[in-house]
């Protein structure tokens, strides 16, 4: 079992990746989420998981963190998350509340506390803010595990996957920090994308079957708008990693980050290890993962979470 703490910024997929968490306390005890601007407002992420964590009845902590990146202005994403950042479930009265520390002097508490995994589920503003804060922290980050950029390709700009993007300065102080990172690219989360005949399945009775059906419903659709057989569950694949590694193909590059350029804002520029490498950053980046056994892992995580509820245990 791993202690980690979740820096999310939900979002359907960030969602979806904790929930199939929650479905492995033999893997993971999840001390706490921190929340950052990205697919939505601050404001908005965070009620988003509130919301989440208010239906299941679960009591995990949650603290708010940046509402902006560091040097430039959000860019919420509502095509693909819509104007909730999380639409498509409909929750009833939340009084659930977030902590009174911010994220950043939360992962500091733990992390004086206890060695840790960031799991990076967003732009990297409050990881940044925290090691440039708090330098001292650096030895009980045991990995930063992130979902963000990408080997060659892009999806909000040529060549730039959106996390990255949002805070490409942030991601530039993560990078550069020497706390090992395992990173899942784009590419590695497209070979993981779930067949769009499979949402159907969760249309049934089951407490946490509702929820993801009612996201992936709205989720879904920019698949369906661009004609894609399969929708990206972006976020998921990294705990996936961290359950099973030995479903993925893993390539050691360094990696560092490109801040400028009309077309290269926040690509993650991969380079090759050697002697005379430029960069000097080895990161492990997923190249490829065996998509049969992803979504298995992710249906029966969902099972098992329904099965949780019909029988009380998650009360
Ligand atoms: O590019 C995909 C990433 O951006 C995911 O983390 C998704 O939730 C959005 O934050
Ligand atoms: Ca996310």
């Amino acid at each position: 079992m791993i202690n980690i703490v979740i820096d999310t910024d939900p979002g359907h997929d960030d969602i979806i990746a904790s929930l199939v968490a929650f479905a492995h306390k033999e893997a993971f005890n999840i001390l706490g989420f921190t929340t950052v601007c990205g697919n939505q407002t601050i404001e908005k992420v965070t009620n988003n998981i509130l919301n989440v964590l208010n239906y299941l009845n679960l009591d995990i902590p949650v603290a708010v963190g940046a509402g902006k990146p560091l040097c430039r202005l959000p860019e919420p994403q509502p095509l693909a998350h819509g104007e909730s950042g999380l639409d498509g479930p409909i929750f009833g009265h939340c009084d659930k509340k977030t902590l009174d520390i911010s994220a950043v002097e939360f992962l500091y508490s733990k992390l004086k506390e206890t060695k840790l995994t960031i799991v990076a589920l967003a732009p990297l503003t409050n990881i940044a803010e925290l090691l440039e804060k708090h330098p001292d922290c650096k030895d009980n980050i045991e990995r930063i595990v992130l979902m963000g950029g990408s080997v060659y390709s892009g999806n909000i700009q040529v060549k730039s996957e959106f996390n990255i993007y949002h805070d490409p300065e942030a991601a530039k102080i993560v990078f550069n920090s020497k706390v090992p990172i395992v990173m899942a690219p784009l590419e590695v989360c497209y070979a993981g994308g779930i067949d769009l005949s499979l949402i159907e399945r969760f249309n049934k009775n089951g407490k946490v079957s509702k929820l993801v059906y009612d996201m992936l419903s709205f989720y879904s659709l920019y698949s369906l708008n661009h004609n894609l057989k399969d929708t990206i569950i972006f976020d998921m694949t990294i705990i996936i990693y961290l359950l099973n590694p030995e479903i993925f193909t893993i390539k050691k590059y360094n990696v560092d980050i490109e801040l400028n350029g009309e077309y290269t804002r926040g690509m993650t520029v991969c380079e090759d290890i050697k002697e005379d490498s430029i960069i000097h950053n080895p990161v492990d980046v997923l190249m490829d993962v065996d998509n049969e056994k992803l979504t298995n892992i992710f249906l029966e995580s969902i099972d098992y979470l329904d099965k949780q509820y019909e029988e009380g245990l998650n009360q």
